[in-house]
């Protein structure tokens, strides 16, 4: 048999070569390569005997279709409804999930939390190889946490696999992917390697006792994923935690075999951890004293399956050199250029010699059709400087030639923007058009 020899891979990247090389040509990083021994032995995947009753020689034959069992792929409560909403209505078992974020965003909270709440029955394994045993427990103490949890510190793959072939949880947690490591691979753990090879065994693990997986991996705001990235395609669903505004936090899956990616979790971030939020609705509504600035307008938006109230603001300010520029980073750049371009056509107002800045209060991002109407009331307001009367609330979507089409859920939207205080809301039921819809607002005829 030929003997395998030693690669050199690329840290940021994954890509291998047969030498090491200074810069990579997949990525173009200069010094990332890394030297990779071959593997000595195989997996070490137990053949059978586990929570499933699926065994390696019939797992390699066909099944029929009839004949199979649905004990897996069923769900369970999370026993928080913001998790269950995100993973589309509970947490699947067998299921392998990536919960990725910021260092410090409030991963192993959530995820320390959830173990205690899940409402499976039997052991739950939380690997930590970032925090020793005794943060953990200081953590949960913090937390509140009644629950009994097995707690794992070690981060060498072979040894956590021997704990998960002992327990047989009903639920592992490994916070983080980037701290695991196979000796065979080298040493350093967090490589792409290291991390593609120690989350598949677990993955592996979660199936053969059709336990959920969750795997918590550090992303940086720099975009240093690439390990993260190419887990992507190996779990079933990835979450990605995020900062909302002040100690708001938001979980959005980007990813999911089992449910719509359509969804956001809600949760505030206490003294005693992570809690969610209660009323969604106007979580996200600037609470002003004085009057609503020119600028702003209120959205009523559908994300998920719920109605959430945002404030628009824009600002336009002349383009130097003549150059219009768009700033945006909550709602898409395009959309904002396709809107001011539909006002300077329809109102004739000009924004092709304005630099336009728009924001979405709260930090969220919304990529919404009935976005289209609030933006361009706050573009028009910010251009003309005339504000939006207190009390409205809209929604709709703009086509290119100005008209207001309609929008799904308008009568949840509507609903919510009243039960919210809103008197007038502004929606492709009761204007007939983006003029006629600026002129009844802003009071011409
Ligand atoms: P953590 O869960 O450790 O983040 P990650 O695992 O994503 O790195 O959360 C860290 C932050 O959360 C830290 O700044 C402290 C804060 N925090 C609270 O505000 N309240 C709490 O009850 C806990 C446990 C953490
Ligand atoms: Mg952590």
């Amino acid at each position: 048999m030929a003997k395998e020899k030693t690669r050199f891979e690329c840290s940021s990247c994954g890509h291998s070569e047969p030498k090491w090389l200074g810069k990579c040509p997949g990525c173009g990083t200069w010094n990332s390569f890394i030297e990779i021994k071959p593997a000595k032995g195989s997996s070490t995947r137990p053949s059978a005997g586990g929570r499933s009753s699926k065994g390696s020689a019939d797992a390699s034959r066909p099944q029929k279709l009839s004949g199979i069992s649905t004990e897996e792929g069923t769900r369970f409560p999370a026993g928080q409804s913001e998790i269950d909403r995100v993973l589309g209505g509970g947490v699947m078992r067998g299921a392998s999930v990536l919960v990725g974020g910021e260092p410090g965003i409030g991963k192993s909270t959530l995820m320390l939390q959830l173990s205690s709440t899940i409402t499976a029955d039997g052991p739950v394994l939380y690997i930590s190889g970032e925090e020793s045993a005794a943060q953990l427990k200081m953590r949960a103490d913090r937390l509140g946490i009644k629950r009994e949890i097995n707690v794992l510190c070690e981060t060498e793959i072979n040894s956590i696999l021997k704990q998960v072939d002992r327990l047989k949880p009903v639920l592992i947690i490994t916070d983080s992917v980037q701290t695991l490591y196979n000796t065979d691979l080298g040493m350093v753990a967090g490589t792409v390697n290291q991390i593609k090879f120690c989350s598949s065994e677990l993955i592996d693990r979660a199936k053969l006792y059709n336990c959920p997986l969750f795997l918590v991996a550090h992303v940086t705001k720099e975009g240093n994923i690439a390990g993260p990235k190419v887990l992507e395609h190996m779990v079933d669903t990835v979450l990605y935690f995020e900062h909302g505004a002040s100690d708001v936090r938001l979980l959005r899956a980007v990813k999911n075999r089992f449910g719509s990616i359509d969804e956001i979790g809600l949760f505030k971030m206490s003294e005693k951890g992570l809690n969610q939020v209660d009323e969604p609705a106007s979580l996200f509504l600037v609470k002003r004293k004085g009057e609503q600035p020119a600028g702003t307008c209120t959205a009523a938006v559908y994300e998920g399956s719920r109605v959430l109230m945002m404030e628009i603001q824009a600002l336009t300010v002349p383009a130097k050199g003549g150059l219009s520029r768009v700033f945006s980073e909550k709602i898409d750049g395009r959309r904002v250029s396709r809107v001011a371009a539909v006002l300077e056509k329809n109102l004739s107002l000009r924004f092709s010699d304005q630099d336009i800045y728009v924001n979405v209060a709260g930090g969220i991002r919304i990529d919404e059709v009935g976005t289209d109407l609030p933006l361009a009331l706050a573009l028009y307001s910010a251009r003309t400087g005339i504000q939006v009367p207190s009390g409205t609330a809209c929604s709709g979507e703009i086509s290119l030639a100005g008209e207001i089409m309609p929008v799904a859920h308008l009568d949840r939207r509507t609903k919510t923007a009243a039960d919210m205080g809103f008197k007038n809301f502004v929606s492709p039921e009761n204007t007939s058009g983006l003029k006629d819809s600026i002129n009844r607002i802003f009071g011409k005829n």
